[in-house]
């Protein structure tokens, strides 16, 4: 029988040197910001190659701050970052992340077919490549009708969806969604999640955040659990509900991140 996925890109993450470098290492990662918020406390964490992970916690927990650490949009207190096996902060492992991030930032001056556009450029794909794509991605997060609208006069759920189609334009190794499904209209949510199950079918690996248990709960092999700044667990859906004795990721997260 042949491997029948989807797109031809295979399973197995090409990666420099043939080994099988976690797609993501942190080592002791602490941030504090200026202000001496400990938002990140000697964070341990990897995440396979291929993976879909999903990371959940309180408002205020780190999630976004180790996101915007990995990404290289902070600078960090302590510890070590590795993206496929390079250090967070070089070029090589920036091109390998595609984020989406939590807070809404597109350009208010450039339109949707642009926005797509000039990101392509950024990251080094032709223009005859970046067009390809972002007719693709258009078509995928249903924006063709809206190629010459510009951010401003996007709905919210549109917007959305065009941070996700830009953060996929260079076709990323690693996936970063930071809450992506925030304001997305239900249909377009069940849309998006097959778009994303079809990435990670063809090997790319995806970190998720959420506050929408039910959906981690579907969608992600594995799951950590981190309240003010440190990993509380890490484990498959049902390997925390067996460890928390409970019925639910719903009941998981309540019994993990209760107040005792
Ligand atoms: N730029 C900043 N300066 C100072 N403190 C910050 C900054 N950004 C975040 N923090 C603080 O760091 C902590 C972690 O915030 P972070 O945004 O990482 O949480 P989060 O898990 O993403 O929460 P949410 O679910 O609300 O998005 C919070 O106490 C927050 O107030
Ligand atoms: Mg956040």
């Amino acid at each position: 029988m042949s491997d029948s996925s989807e797109n031809g890109r295979g399973r197995s993450p090409e990666t420099p040197g043939g080994g099988r470098d976690p797609a993501l290492a942190l080592a002791a990662l602490t941030k504090r910001y200026d202000d001496g918020v400990l938002a990140l406390d000697e964070f341990d964490l990897t995440i396979e190659a291929g993976s879909f992970f999903g990371l959940l916690g309180p408002n205020g927990a780190g999630k976004t701050t180790l996101i915007s650490a990995v990404c290289n949009l902070i600078r960090i207190t302590g510890g070590q970052i590795r993206v496929f096996g390079e250090p967070h902060s070089t070029m090589l492992a920036r091109r390998w992340i595609g984020l989406a991030e939590q807070d809404v930032n597109l350009d208010r001056f450039l339109d949707v077919r642009e926005t797509l556009l000039y990101h392509g450029g950024y990251y080094g794909l032709t223009r005859a490549e970046a067009q390809r794509r972002a007719r693709e991605m258009m078509d995928v997060f249903d924006l063709s009708a809206k190629a010459g609208t510009r951010a401003p006069k996007l709905s919210g759920g549109m917007r959305r969806r065009l941070l996700l189609a830009r953060a996929l334009m260079h076709e990323p190794r690693l996936v970063i969604l930071d809450e992506p499904t925030a304001s997305v209209d239900f249909e377009l949510r069940l849309e998006l999640w097959r778009y994303i199950r079809r990435l990670h079918g063809a090997g790319t690996t995806i970190l998720l955040t959420t506050h929408y248990l039910e959906e981690a709960e579907e969608l992600c092999e594995e799951i950590a659990l981190i309240r003010g700044g440190r990993l509380i667990a890490r484990d498959t859906a049902a390997g925390l509900r067996e460890a928390y004795e409970a019925d639910s990721l719903a009941d998981v997260y309540v019994k993990a991140m209760g107040t005792g």
